[in-house]
């Protein structure tokens, strides 16, 4: 890809989803885009560019999304998260409401949205006082995790009982996530940078966004928090990042707090 392609290929991905290319990572984008591209049988990364810019192109943005996103997960990820979750903030909030809003804003493959239902189900038996919406910008994976089918990796934390009771063996290393969970998770295509699509959520009480904004720059970072602080969480309400992503470095009125080897942002009440 020559270097003006480049340039006009990550601003335009930047534009739509936030998601930002450093320099250094230019292989990798360009190892994605070959294989959407081999797919349509386009020959040169300007052609798919003008493509993509293109009236006719925007049906190919799901395509892009798929092609550019990350998807990394697993259940459990970062129990000491889930743990202050579970046994502090919900109850903690419950104090105050009868039910709860959670959104696991970049839900990947379904792992953490269907981690929370497990955690609140194994603390709140199968009433849980919640409501879990899970989205993502790609349609490919939040098709897996409708489908809900797990590898051994996904459940790596979990041991044998715990896989018993949540989820069906149904072939060597294939795991089925039981309806009892499923029912409870009800799955969207949101892009978090859409401000439209961001009008869509309503008010949430907790938001799940580990891991997604470490591929935005700061100023898609600060657009997202924003609109969470502001549009979407109620007073009291949570914020939970990735465990190794903060953002001191952002302007915000969150106010940080500690739980038991987890830390999360809380909009005061
Ligand atoms: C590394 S995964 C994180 C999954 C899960 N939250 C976790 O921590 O295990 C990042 C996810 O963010 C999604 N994503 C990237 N940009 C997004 C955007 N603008 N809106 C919504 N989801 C986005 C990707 O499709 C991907 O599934």
């Amino acid at each position: 890809m020559s270097p003006k392609t480049f340039e006009d290929m990550r601003q335009f991905i930047y534009d739509k989803s936030g998601i930002f290319f450093e320099k250094n990572k230019e292989y990798l984008l360009t190892n994605r885009l070959k294989k959407r591209m081999d797919n349509l049988k386009m020959n040169t990364f300007e052609e798919y560019l003008r493509y993509i810019k293109s009236v006719s192109g925007t049906k190919e943005m799901p395509k892009l999304f798929d092609a550019v996103t990350i998807n990394e997960t697993y259940f459990f990820r970062h129990i000491n998260q889930i743990n202050a979750f579970a046994d502090a903030m919900v109850p903690e909030m419950l104090k105050r409401k009868r039910g709860i809003n959670i959104w696991s804003a970049a839900c990947s493959s379904g792992e953490e949205p269907y981690t929370l239902a497990i955690a609140l189900m194994e603390k709140y038996g199968s009433n849980i006082p919640a409501r879990i919406l899970a989205s993502d910008i790609s349609n490919e994976i939040l098709d897996k995790a409708k489908e809900g089918i797990y590898g051994e990796y996904s459940l790596k934390e979990l041991t044998v009982d715990m896989k018993k009771k949540y989820f069906d063996n149904i072939g060597p290393g294939k795991y089925k996530i039981k309806d009892t969970v499923k029912k409870k998770c009800v799955f969207k295509n949101i892009n978090i940078t859409d401000d439209r699509q961001l009008r869509s959520v309503g008010k949430m009480d907790t938001i799940f966004c580990r891991n997604v904004l470490i591929y935005f720059d700061n100023a898609a970072r600060q657009k997202v928090v924003n609109k969470f602080y502001h549009d979407i969480l109620n007073p009291g309400g949570y914020l939970i990042l990735g465990a190794t992503e903060s953002i001191s470095r952002l302007k915000t009125e969150f106010k940080l707090c500690h739980f038991k080897m987890a830390i999360a942002y809380q909009k005061p009440l």
